[in-house]
This record gives C-alpha cells, sequence and structure tokens, in this order.
C-alpha cells in the first residue's frame, strides 16, 4: 500500500484466501466478478459482499414499490434507523447516504466552520479528515499509541484551543478507542465528541456499543464495511434535539422539529441501501461471532511470535468490531526483513496482507491544505505554516510502517484458515535470515 486512498482496492481486491467457507453461493461469488472457484482455492479472493436471497427479496420490494426514496410511503429508512438504534443502544439513528456525508453533517449540525478546529488521529481513512477540512474547519492531529493504534488520550488536553469545537476520535480497524480517558478530557474542556464508528459497528466498551458516549458517532456501510449497501452511512445520538438538526441538515425540505442549522444538503440515504442493510444484517451477529472467535485465536497465537505485537485493546473493550485485524511487524525480530519482503512472501502464501495506512499528516493531500489560499485568508499564512509544523506525528508515522493488517474477510475464515495464517508467519521467520541475506 503506498498511499491511505488505497485501503479499499486492497480489501476489494486481496481478501484472504479460503475465508468464510459455505457462506458464499458460487454464482454470488462469479457474478462478483470474484473469481472464487473451487479449483484453486489457496489463491481464490474471496467475494465480498456476501448477498443471497434476502437481498434480492429487499431490492425487488423496493423496486415494486415504487418508494425508492425517503418519503412518507417508504418504510425501510425507518426500519433500518430503528434496527441499528437498537443494535447500538442509542436513542436515535439517521441514515446518510455515506460516512463521509455522516460525519458531515454532525459538523453541519454542530455548525462548525471557517476558523474553527476539530481533533483527529492521524492513523485514519482520509476521509476523516475531509470531512473536516469541507466545512473550511482546522483539523488538529493527536498522535496515537503505538501498542492499541488509536489516538493516544493522554496527548488531547494538549491540543484543546479556545478554538476547538469537537474530537473527532476514530474507532480504527473497528477496535474502540478509549473513549473513557477521552470523556474525561472532552467533559473538562467542555468540548464535545463525535465518535468515527466507521469501522466499528459492534464495538463496545464495557459492554455498552460504540457511537453514543459523545454527542453522536458515525457508521458507514461502504463496500469493505462488515455490513454494506455499497455507500451508506448513519449517524447514532441519544440527543434529540441533536438528531433533529442532523436530519434537518441532511436533506433540504422535510424538516423535523426544532431549530434549523441554517445550512443543509442532501444526503439521504434511498430505500434500495436500507433494504439492502436490513437484508445484511440478518448474517451481522453470525459473521461477527466468527471474527471475534478467530481474533482472539489470532491474537494468542500470534502474540507467540517474537517480533509481531497484535493490536492491544483498550481498558474496558469488551468488544471490538474487526474490521481489519492489526498489528506491528518488528523487523529486527525477523533478521531486519522489511517490512515489504515480509508482505510478500505472506502473498505467496495465499496470505492477504497490507502495510495498512501510509501516513496522513505528512501526505501531499494534508501538506496541500497548508497553500489552499482560502484556509490562509481564513487562518493567516503564518498559522497555515505553523500547522504545518505541528502535524508531526512520530508514533504515527512509525506505525505506518511496521503495521500489517489482515481484512476483516480473512476473519471470516476457518479455525484451519488461521493456523496456516500462525505457520506461514512463523515459518517466515525461520527463514528470515535467508529472506533478508538473498534481498
Ligand atoms: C475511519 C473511516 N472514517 C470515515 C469513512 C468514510 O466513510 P464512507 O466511505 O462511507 O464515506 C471511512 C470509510 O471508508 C472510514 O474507514
Amino acid at each position: 500500500m503506498s498511499t491511505s486512498w488505497n485501503r479499499r482496492e486492497f480489501i476489494g481486491g486481496a481478501a484472504s484466501a479460503g475465508a468464510a467457507a459455505g457462506l458464499f453461493r458460487p454464482g454470488a461469488a462469479q457474478a462478483a466478478g470474484a473469481g472464487a472457484g473451487a479449483a484453486a482455492p489457496e489463491k481464490a479472493k474471496v467475494a465480498w459482499p456476501v448477498w443471497g436471497e434476502p437481498e434480492e427479496t429487499e431490492l425487488l420490494e423496493v423496486l415494486n414499490s415504487g418508494q425508492w426514496g425517503r418519503g412518507r410511503a417508504g418504510r425501510r429508512l425507518a426500519e433500518l434507523e430503528k434496527a441499528l438504534a437498537d443494535r447500538m443502544r442509542a436513542r436515535f439513528c439517521l441514515a446518510t447516504s455515506s460516512g463521509t456525508t455522516a460525519l458531515m453533517t454532525t459538523m453541519g449540525a454542530l455548525g462548525i466552520g471557517p476558523g474553527d478546529e476539530v481533533i483527529l488521529p492521524p492513523y485514519t481513512f482520509v476521509a476523516t479528515f475531509n470531512a473536516i477540512t469541507i466545512g473550511y474547519a482546522l483539523p488538529v492531529f493527536v498522535d496515537v499509541d503505538p501498542e492499541t493504534f488509536q489516538i493516544d488520550p493522554n496527548k488531547i488536553a494538549a491540543a484543546i484551543t479556545p478554538e476547538t469545537r469537537a474530537l473527532l476520535p476514530v474507532h480504527i480497524g473497528g477496535s474502540p478507542a478509549d473513549i473513557g480517558a477521552i470523556g474525561k478530557v472532552a467533559d473538562a474542556q467542555k468540548v464535545p465528541i463525535i465518535e468515527d464508528a466507521c469501522q466499528a459497528l459492534l464495538a463496545e466498551v464495557n459492554g455498552q456499543p460504540v457511537g453514543s458516549a459523545g454527542l453522536a458517532g458515525c457508521l458507514s456501510f461502504q463496500a469493505s464495511k462488515n455490513i454494506t449497501s455499497g455507500e451508506g452511512g448513519a449517524i447514532l445520538t441519544n440527543d434529540e434535539a441533536f438528531a433533529n438538526l442532523c436530519h434537518n441538515f441532511h436533506t433540504p425540505g422535510q424538516p423535523k422539529s426544532g431549530a434549523s442549522p441554517g445550512r443543509a444538503a442532501n444526503f439521504r440515504m434511498t430505500e434500495f441501501q436500507a433494504g439492502l442493510l436490513l437484508a445484511q444484517l440478518t448474517r451481522l451477529e453470525e459473521q461477527a461471532k466468527t471474527r471475534d472467535a478467530n481474533a482472539a485465536y489470532l491474537t494468542e497465537a500470534l502474540g507467540q511470535i517474537p517480533g509481531i505485537a497484535p493490536a492491544r485493546l483498550v481498558p474496558g473493550c469488551t468488544r471490538s468490531g474487526w474490521h481489519l485485524y492489526m498489528l506491528r511487524y518488528e523487523s529486527p525480530k525477523f533478521a531486519n526483513l522489511p517490512r515489504a519482503r515480509f508482505l510478500q512472501e505472506l502473498s505467496r502464501a495465499g496470505v492477504a496482507a497490507s502495510g495498512g495506512y501510509s501516513s496522513l499528516n505528512t501526505s501531499a493531500h494534508v501538506r496541500a491544505l497548508a497553500d489552499n489560499p482560502r484556509y490562509k485568508r481564513v487562518y493567516g499564512e503564518a498559522a497555515m505554516a505553523r500547522w504545518l509544523e505541528a502535524n508531526q506525528c512520530p508514533v504515527n508515522d512509525k506505525l505506518c510502517r511496521e503495521a500489517v493488517w489482515f481484512p476483516q474477510t480473512t476473519l471470516l475464515g476457518t479455525r484451519a484458515d488461521m493456523t496456516r495464517i500462525v505457520e506461514t508467519i512463523a515459518d517466515i521467520q525461520k527463514r528470515a535470515g535467508d529472506l533478508a541475506a538473498a534481498g
């Protein structure tokens, strides 16, 4: 992976071999162009998403109902919002067209705009950053904890200024950030939390699903996600007034009671997407249990290999959403075999893995903001130069060099698939000296 944008190509195109036996209709795999033929199961790419009769029924029913968008007669959006709110134990849920537009809606409902600052971790998909900059607010990076891969709560307070309008922690990989510790900082500084839970459906801290610990949380149903409608998103919140504000921001017309944020867009989800997601939800828990068990097995077994450090779950984490299985690869314990060669060896053995994100805070996309004429006008040239300087996040940069990811589809594999991953890594370690010498 050379850039952070490429994550989807990785998940869509290099999903693990042999995973999810029995979950796929062979026809579906072929229709998806995934080439999951029985002849070469070791190298076959797993089709994602999984779909079947429930999705076909939902799509046809929506089609034939003629109620394709959010309106009075369509029932699926309301059903989906109720199902997600129930599942994530939040009082309110608003479905949106994507995770990005869910995040943008929360920013819009808070009235965040030019001159305002929003705190985020650099170890995230670029969409988190984009949701802030689309409204000309200033993203402020807070470095991550190398053990958990999550935002380091101990570094947040120092980044808060009188201009800070929101904390935007990300539950990266689907594992929760330390929302308890983040909440204490937010309370002390009276700054709202919007959780980027785009990868973290079903993740829990102390038995409470993520997404509503702060003011609101956002989910994504983009194509790689653990349930998907191709694109889609949702906002979770316990605050009725904020739910209404979000509703009114995400749609032109059809306002709910309460204030208008004065600005609005069209970020509505369709009934087709809602129908697909209702169907996807019927498989979610069973798939999640498989991921839970396989992730626990991997953590136990890989943790015994020197130089392999599975991402640690934060204190109080009672469940991860397991969108990714993340670990750190310490090349000195592998005879200094570079990570790229390690990944190559995994690939040769049929184990799909990637190096994950490259450093967002030093990326050309982020650096370009310092040169943006509008930003210079709002914040001043000197302030943008200082901002660029302050974007240094050394822990994140190192993590981006050491990380290795397995996609969620790998965690749908069999126990034998997991054993093969562990054995492959142990075998690479045995051969690391020779591999490193061969270059
Ligand atoms: C951490 C994170 N934030 C935000 C997003 C944006 O979601 P979407 O792609 O649905 O706009 C994603 C999804 O790709 C994500 O992984």
